[in-house]
């Protein structure tokens, strides 16, 4: 059972469950070789922190291990105390161009070794093989799938997804492998990929791959040893990694770092704060291939265990950013993810702790802030007036920065401030919104981000229905707004903020619902910021200070639901959880019967019965597809129950 503790869009931080004990994902599985352990397995576990290995079923079964293995289990072989992932020999096909075992016959030796995950036998896609190629033997991988889902047994399964380039295939594939009882789903055929650093490639293909794959399932990347790549395979949702690097490059006299590969006989000093490197001099650790390995297994994991801090911190995308700057392909990989923005918007988060650091000129690409743009053009309608007073960049917040200057020139004109921002337009009464208020950026930017800010201006402000545009430079601006729309502009600077966020958050029309009647607030004495938003009495919303996003009330939910047909903000739950809902206890995911495709991780939702009846307002942990598929853990953190209609009191 695998079961997610926390998350930072893909990237996911989990528990999967082993008869040899709980493993922590993301997590790097060591490769042993049976026949010649480099590092004793037990060592593995007691120096390294080890909870998971991976070994190969192929090699013990055929070699002359076999009886010994057969006869005290692969964990008993090895002597290593805790789980145990066994492969089945695809990729040994894909060395030697085949093999001499059944799918049928491998399933039942990792059975007959106890292996704590059990591999089926894939056929490895190579990245060249043609579409047909590729076609043919995805369909005998997933008729493959589905032999070893009937002969597992107790075996814990691990379906491989083939496919080669082709993400059509690698898809189907995924989708069907996935919909087996299987205990993980693994990306197979990528080593090539790796190994020629088509790291481009392996985005489309680990991409393509997840679009099919069920979320609920830990997914493993196979022959992902480089420490360079974690931080984008995790981005991506890859849970388990694998390493037979530590081990092939030591062989080589090489070392791995974060950031790339050196040779051990090259240097003068490695720079490395691992046990090995801290006790050895530099001409030692070259000499000797066991210290290598270990130095290079330190390295792994600490770059693992880097990523799981990034996770936790809501940082992953700053992490894969500033790795990518390791090596120029890994740059070409990190470019490449904005062609699946779509893809990857759906499971960011409304928002993240902290502040947004620019990292590049790609950092402005991030699926968060593609979202953003998007609902800016969607869901954001610009109130009435007859030109733009277009701000520069420039300090944060905007609105305290520039309050004198939009204060003259509303005075003098008939104009709408919006910032050019380097992430695209930012309407000012938007300004509060995370993460435009809390965003770290260069003095100078790159030219290609300021270029990139220009092109995203454009794309709003040609359909946002202003007669014109003036850039604020000083004070003849002043004179040229007052020929062109004279005014003055009266702007009731709370209203304008509570209707843009409510409109960008729940979809175009929420604020009209919301804000229904007679509008007041209750303002910060400190801050003078909005906290809480009152419509004819009812308290509907809350302002939060961390994001700028609202907490929706019950009163704002009742309204919402009235507003927005079914499913639109919903979370539908089973009847039998509705009473349990009233009370104020969580969504779970396994009574999850359906939900508004529109919702993200973190946004407010209402939690309604299959009649639509409003039982609670809660907090999504969860989009759609991941309520529908996972059976365990929250779907929605509720904040407040709803009673039923016939217990209200009495008016
Ligand atoms: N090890 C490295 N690549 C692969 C693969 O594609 N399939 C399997 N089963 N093992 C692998
Ligand atoms: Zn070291």
């Amino acid at each position: 059972m695998f079961e997610v503790t926390d998350r930072d869009g893909l990237a996911r931080l989990g528990v999967l469950e082993t008869p040899h004990g709980r493993v922590s994902t993301p997590a790097l599985l060591p490769v042993v070789n049976p026949n010649q352990p480099l590092i004793p397995p037990k060592d593995i576990a007691s120096r390294f922190g080890a909870e998971i290995l991976i070994t190969n079923a192929y090699i013990l079964g055929k070699g002359a291990l076999r009886e010994e293995v057969l006869r005290q289990g692969v964990h008993g072989l090895l002597d290593f105390p805790g789980a145990v992932m066994t492969d089945s020999g695809a990729f040994q096909s894909h060395v030697y161009g085949d093999v001499e075992v059944s799918n049928a016959d491998v399933i039942e030796f990792q059975k007959a070794i106890r292996s704590d995950l059990g591999t089926m036998l894939d056929l490895f896609s190579e990245p060249e093989h043609p579409l047909a190629r590729a076609a043919a033997d995805v369909d005998e991988t997933i008729r493959r799938a589905r032999e070893a889902a009937s002969l597992k047994g107790g075996l814990a399964l691990v379906g491989a997804v083939q496919g080669g380039l082709h993400e059509d295939l690698r898809e189907r594939c995924a989708r069907e492998v996935s919909s087996l009882d299987i205990a993980v789903a693994a990306i197979g055929g990528v080593v090539p990929l790796m190994e020629a650093y088509r790291f481009r490639d392996l985005v489309r293909v680990i991409v393509a791959s997840k679009k099919g794959l069920d979320p609920s399932k830990p997914v493993h990347l196979f022959g992902a040893g480089h420490p360079l790549v974690f931080p984008l395979a995790a981005l991506l949702g890859c849970d388990l990694l694998d390493s037979a690097a530590y081990a092939k490059y030591a062989r080589d006299g090489r070392m791995l770092f974060p950031d790339g590969t050196r040779r051990a006989a090259e240097m003068r000093a490695s720079g490395c704060a691992c046990p090995v490197c801290s006790a050895h001099g530099m001409a030692e650790i070259a000499r000797q291939e066991r210290l290598l390995a270990e130095h290079n297994l330190h390295v792994s994991f600490a770059a693992v265990r880097e990523v799981r801090r990034a996770i936790a911190a809501g940082e992953i995308w700053e992490l894969a950013e500033r790795r990518a700057r390791a090596h120029p392909a890994l740059l070409d990989a990190l470019r490449e993810l904005r062609h699946h923005n779509d893809f990857l918007e759906a499971s960011e988060p409304l928002s993240r702790p902290g502040a947004m650091y620019y990292v590049g000129p790609e950092t402005a690409h991030r699926p968060i802030l593609h979202r953003l743009r998007r609902r800016l053009l969607e869901r954001y309608a610009a109130p009435a007036a007859r030109g733009l007073l277009v701000l520069p960049e420039g300090g944060r917040p905007y609105s305290e920065r520039y309050r004198a200057v939009v204060a003259r020139c509303l005075a003098a004109a008939d104009v709408h401030p919006v910032v050019k921002s380097l992430w695209g337009p930012v309407p000012l009464e938007l300004d509060h919104v995370w993460p435009l208020s809390q965003s770290l950026i260069p003095e100078a930017p790159d030219p290609e981000a300021l270029e990139a800010a220009e092109v995203f201006f454009r794309q709003w402000a040609a359909g946002a229905g202003f007669a014109f545009g003036v850039l604020w430079e000083d004070e003849a601006t002043l004179e040229e707004l007052r020929s062109r729309a004279p005014g003055p502009r009266d702007v009731d600077w709370n209203l304008l903020r509570t209707r843009a966020t409510a409109d960008l958050q729940f979809g175009r029309g929420a604020a009209d619902a919301l804000l229904r009647g007679n509008v007041s607030y209750v303002v910060s004495r400190n801050t003078g910021k909005i906290r809480n938003v009152i419509a004819d009495g009812e308290h509907v919303l809350s302002l939060r200070a961390e994001d700028g996003f609202f907490t929706l009330k019950a009163a704002g939910a009742v309204r919402l639901r009235r507003a927005f047909p079914f499913p639109r903000l919903r979370v539908v739950v089973d009847p039998d959880a509705v009473p349990f809902h009233r009370e104020g206890k969580n969504v779970f995911a396994k009574f999850v019967k359906d939900a508004d495709a529109d919702l993200r991780p973190g946004d407010e939702a209402l939690v309604v019965s299959p009649d639509d009846e409003l039982c609670a307002v809660a907090r999504t942990a969860m989009n759609r597809r991941e309520m529908l598929a996972f059976r365990r853990g929250v779907a929605a953190f509720v904040r407040e129950g709803v009673p039923p209609p016939s217990s209200a009191p009495p008016r």
